[in-house]
């Protein structure tokens, strides 16, 4: 790829893990890229199954999609996959979060690489709040010094704890609901100052 051409890719930073911490209890959690350095176990598979079928995530994010029917180890194993390769190809980019056991309890991504602006998505296990904000923050950090120019967020109106987590971390609401697919639809966007040269 010639220079001309990297200079418009995101250019994240050496290091899988950026340590945060919950809001509510204090305690340390990271985040963990999803890349060739990750190791696909029986454990992180389970862990995220477990995790995206709980019933309102599973019925934001993914009822509508497999028109009903469960989400199963296969979906998990096929969603590490298809996160590998994103960071492979440097087309988009998925962290876990995880616990300080290694527990995983969420997931945060940048849709793609378009610096100019792209979206961002996220979900946390139902049993363990007040993470999620903080992982917003920290994934808006990685995206700006990456050379990203803003992130938004695309948050259905009933979805009222997506959108704490979007104006907790700074983001605004940037259009009225508008439809698309069929679905009502808020942006919410972040514009980072970039530093001067
Ligand atoms: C959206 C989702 C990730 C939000 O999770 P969450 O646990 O509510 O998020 P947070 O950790 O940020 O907030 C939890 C609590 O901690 C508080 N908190 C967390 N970080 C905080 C911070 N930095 N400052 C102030 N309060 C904070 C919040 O006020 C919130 O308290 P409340 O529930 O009493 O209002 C979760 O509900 C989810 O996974 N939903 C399904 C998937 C989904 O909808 N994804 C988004 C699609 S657009």
């Amino acid at each position: 790829m010639d220079k001309k051409n990297n200079q418009n890719q995101p250019r994240f930073k050496d290091g899988t893990v950026v340590e945060i911490s919950n809001y509510l209890t204090c305690q340390k959690f990271f985040l963990q890229r999803i890349d060739n350095s990750f190791n696909l176990s029986s454990e992180a598979v389970n862990e995220i199954a477990a995790v995206c079928s709980q019933r309102e995530l599973y019925d934001f994010l993914f009822k509508e999609t497999f028109n009903g029917r469960p989400y199963t180890i296969h979906d998990a194993i096929k969603f590490l996959d298809w996160a590998k390769k994103g960071w492979e190809e440097k087309t988009y980019f998925i962290f876990l979060v995880k616990d300080l056991s290694g527990k995983i309890v969420g997931a945060v991504d940048i849709k793609s690489a378009n610096l100019e602006g792209a979206e961002i998505g996220y979900w946390a296990d139902r049993n363990v709040r007040g993470f999620m904000t903080n992982a917003i923050t920290a994934l808006c950090n990685i995206a700006r010094n990456a050379g990203y120019k803003s992130l938004y967020g695309l948050v259905i109106p009933e979805n009222s704890k997506s959108i704490g987590v979007l104006e907790r971390a700074g983001f605004k609401k940037k259009k009225e609901p508008f439809l698309e697919k069929g679905k009502h639809y808020i942006k919410y966007e972040i514009i980072f100052k970039q530093a001067e040269s």
